[in-house]
């Protein structure tokens, strides 16, 4: 287990280099501008603007080293039952790899494959059905990277059908989206890992309602028998299995709505360039890994600078949701406080995630970011070639992304306080060369396998979400109460239900 002493090294590392401005960091040093990056397919990815120099980040690659990188990856892409707590594997890899030779893995791609199959026909008889919209139904996993990936990759005034989402409880987002669509052209996709979350039987229920005939209702879940009491037909659910987590599923059947937004080729494309990732990060030594190198940046952010927060950035509008599909990555992989044995985790873990899409956001919280009294980390992610006709547009977008990456790191002095960037402000500068369906399956994979070496170094279960049930139980039991039927045991939460009740 991580106990602190194994991130010692690196506070002694941080003590010395924080002594130096980041901008002498890089002018001390020329080369690293060159030499702190790496290319993976389309992906371009450089380091040289995060607050360490060469011998800090030679202590890092040793740690990953010292932590077994390769062994755990090959570990996860084998099959082995990384989920510890659930007792289970996290074959995510074999959804879009076949790269190791375990027989789990075997099993679970040709699982996979096999469903991918299943998954065109759906597609092809949807199109074929003249449906001009699709409501997929689900919510965290099963809603935030299908969202992502509709919304990036579906070109302004392409979209063979439309595809719209509803994940939230309340009922204004039911409202909203089906306000316009005609109930004879839609048909609807719920989505659930365990068709037991209660915001998506609500909403299907919701949906089956308005469309009025159960034909074109689809579910994706791993639990057959509660869909089939829900009443969809065994022809109208693709699979899913416990050994893929919810946020790291949108690579299964979990992407129809993906494939009935850009087509099932393109949905192969995603599942292409996150293969690529796969290929590169299971067989690069940890200092030419990416993913690595950006697990250890986070380490080093995390535990030998103490900063508590981390931002990304996305400089295209098309990734506008990457930070939402992120957070729940992020935070929900790696909020734990305990090992995977169960005794306390000794350092900080994950920081808080957040972000926004530029250059809209150097209008809201860049201000903080420059002159606040807390250093963000940030991600930047760029895309270098443009798809829309607006040239101009884009030589803009760009210069501001390359901007603010200097900014952040270099600031500028000024004899006027308030004018004065401190400058030390870390960050990545991840480039896609076109934001192509390949381009963003391996940005994906990327951020999913250095979640995945985070949760090593810090010894914790990546794959499991206990956190997020007692509040699920406590809005069971409160339902009644809520309806004038019981009363609430807690004193505020019964004095609050009181308020309601009045104003009701
Ligand atoms: O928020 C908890 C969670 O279990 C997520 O991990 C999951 O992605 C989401 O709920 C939805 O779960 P399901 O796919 O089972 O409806």
């Amino acid at each position: 287990m991580t106990g602190a002493h194994r991130l010692s090294p690196l506070r002694a590392e941080a003590a010395r280099v924080t002594q130096t401005p980041l901008r002498d960091l890089v002018a001390d040093d020329p080369d690293r501008a060159r030499d702190l990056v790496l290319r993976v397919g389309p992906m371009h990815a450089s380091f040289a603007r995060q607050r360490y120099d060469r011998a800090a980040l030679d202590t890092l690659f040793r740690l990953g080293e010292s932590f077994d990188f390769d062994g755990r990856l090959q570990a996860l892409f084998e099959g082995e039952l990384v989920n510890v707590t659930e007792r289970r594997p996290a074959l995510h890899t074999a959804l879009r790899s076949d790269l190791v030779d375990s027989q789990v893995a075997r099993v679970s791609h040709g699982m996979a494959r096999e469903a991918r199959e299943a998954m065109r026909a759906v597609v092809d008889a949807i199109v074929a059905s003249g449906v001009t919209d699709v409501v997929s139904v689900g919510i965290g996993g099963s809603d935030l990277g299908p969202r992502l990936a509709v919304d990036a990759l579906t070109r302004a005034g392409d979209a063979r059908i439309r595809v719209h989402f509803l994940s939230n409880v309340d009922g204004h987002a039911a409202h909203r989206v089906l306000a316009g669509l005609d109930p004879s052209r839609t048909a609807a996709l719920l989505i659930s890992k365990t068709f037991g979350t209660q915001e998506t039987l609500l909403n299907g229920g919701v949906l089956r309602g308005w469309l009025g005939d159960d034909s074109r209702v689809y579910a994706i879940t791993a639990n057959i028998a509660r869909a089939a009491e829900f009443g969809i037909p065994e022809t109208r659910i693709l699979p899913m299995w416990d050994w893929v987590g919810g946020r790291y599923s949108m690579w299964s059947a979990v992407g129809l709505p993906i494939a009935i937004a850009i087509g099932m080729d393109g949905f192969e494309a995603l599942l292409d360039g996150a293969a690529e990732m796969d290929a590169h990060v299971l067989r690069e030594p940890v200092r030419r890994n990416l993913a690595a190198w950006h697990a250890l940046t986070a380490v080093w952010n995390r535990n030998a600078l103490d900063l508590a927060s981390q931002a990304v950035l996305p400089y295209d509008e098309r990734l506008r949701l990457l930070p939402n599909y992120l957070q729940q990555l992020v935070m929900e992989s790696l909020g734990k406080s305990v090992h995977i044995d169960g005794s306390p985790v000794e350092v900080d873990t994950v920081p808080v995630w957040w972000g926004g899409p530029g250059t809209d956001t150097q209008h809201s919280f860049f201000q903080a970011l420059h002159q606040g009294t807390s250093t963000v980390p940030c991600d930047f992610v760029g895309v270098i070639r443009a798809d829309a006709p607006y040239r101009d547009n884009h030589d803009a977008l760009l210069s501001n992304l390359l901007a603010q990456s200097e900014a952040f790191a270099n600031g500028q002095d000024s004899d006027d306080p308030h004018r004065q960037y401190p400058g030390g402000r870390p960050n990545t500068m991840l480039l896609l060369d076109a934001l192509t369906p390949r381009a963003l399956g391996a940005l994906i994979a990327m951020y999913e396998h250095s979640v995945y070496l985070q949760s090593v170094v810090w010894g914790v279960n990546a794959f499991d979400q206990f956190g997020v049930e007692l509040g699920k139980q406590i809005a069971n039991t409160l339902l009644p109460a809520v309806r004038g039927e019981t009363e609430a045991d807690d004193a505020v939460t019964r004095a609050l239900i009181e308020e309601i009740g009045r104003q009701r």
